[in-house]
């Protein structure tokens, strides 16, 4: 088993349950890999038992550690993942992780690895299934922030923005934007005009309403041509590190209203910390149904939810697309109560 990708919580809930089900139930040995494909490639393993596992239930992170190695970008990594697996006598392989982790599962499947993925992403963004566990436990770390921030925002009169994660997608942006009341939500699916931003804060204001939230993803952009961003480092993966839109809306939106604005910028804070007891259940389910999944030979498949159930979709499926914030959401119930 490995943990791949930003650590999430309800991580170790899954592989509680993978190794209590797989223990008791066939009496399986589980190794962990340490730290993502990086424990593989370099052959790092530690036992994980019931006695392990103990305990960890509450608990966010990952014991296993994890990593944003990605062997396919590694001089022979592909090699070395594949001697360790045989070296380590792995009969299947767990691997937990998002997008990066998964896409490395689906082509290592491809030359032959047996194996079976869970979705974990606190950004809710993988289209094969309908929730990731993680996003619940984000989305109420926002609003338990948001809802701290009214109080100051009002007593200060001033414009709070708030800056969430979701690079593709703006799931955690858009539900605690609903669930914390703020005056705007920005999400990456739509690119934002900066005009029409400030032109609602004023126009709000000038109704008599004050101390306004505006809640924008990480990965939130200017329409084309509007706003200038600086561009940060790439991990193995291509992607950009993010952070920091928030601090450049801030600054607009200072400079064009003249209303006194300060900016939170949520991070990591989100993905840390005990899950939600509706996370612990979703993982604990997945993890129940990933070790189900390798003694059924289900091997390049990933466990998801559909429609409340727990199913397998082939791994390629559940990397070859982004699901995105449905429109009904933004535009039909998010938009209502924007200004
Ligand atoms: O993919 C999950 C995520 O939390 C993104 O929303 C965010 O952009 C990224 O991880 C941050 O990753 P890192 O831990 O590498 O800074």
């Amino acid at each position: 088993m490995l943990t791949g990708g930003g650590d999430c919580p309800g991580l170790n809930a899954v592989m509680r349950a993978v190794v209590r089900r797989g223990s008791r139930g066939w009496g399986d040995e589980i190794l962990g890999f340490r730290d993502g494909w990086k424990g593989v490639v370099e052959g790092s393993t530690r036992p994980l038992d019931v006695e392990a596992m103990r305990g960890t239930l509450p608990r966010g992170g990952t014991v296993l550690g994890s990593s944003r190695t990605n062997p396919f970008k590694i001089d022979g990594g592909v090699e070395r993942c594949q001697q360790s697996l045989a070296e380590h006598g792995v009969e299947a392989l767990i691997a937990i992780g998002g997008e990066d982790t998964l896409g490395v599962a689906a082509k290592l499947h491809e030359l032959g690895v047996k194996v079976v993925g869970v979705p974990k992403t606190i950004d809710n963004d993988l289209s094969a299934t309908e929730l990731t566990f993680g996003f619940d436990t984000a989305v109420q770390i926002c609003v338990d922030a948001i809802d701290r921030l009214h109080t100051t925002a009002e007593s200060h009169d001033r414009v709070m923005v708030v800056e969430v994660m979701g690079r593709h997608a703006g799931h955690i942006a858009t539900w605690a934007g609903i669930a914390g009341g703020a005056t705007m939500t920005l999400i990456p699916e739509e690119p934002f005009d900066i005009e029409e931003v400030c032109s609602a804060l004023i126009e709000r204001h000038t109704k008599g309403r004050f101390a306004s939230i505006v809640v924008v993803a990480e990965g939130a952009s200017p329409k084309a041509g509007t706003l200038e961003l600086a561009s940060g480092e790439m991990d193995q993966f291509g992607h950009v590190r993010l952070g920091g839109i928030g601090n450049l809306l801030a600054a607009e939106i200072e400079s064009r209203t003249g209303f006194e604005t300060r900016v939170t910028i949520l991070g990591h804070i989100q993905r840390g910390g005990t899950p939600t007891a509706f996370d612990r259940v979703l993982a604990t389910r997945f993890g129940v149904a990933a070790i189900e999944a390798v003694h059924d030979g289900a091997f390049g498949q990933m466990v998801a939810l559909k429609a409340g159930e727990i199913v397998r979709v082939p791994l390629r499926e559940a990397v070859g697309e982004l699901k995105l914030v449905d429109p009904a959401l933004y535009q039909g119930v998010a938009e209502v109560f924007f200004h």
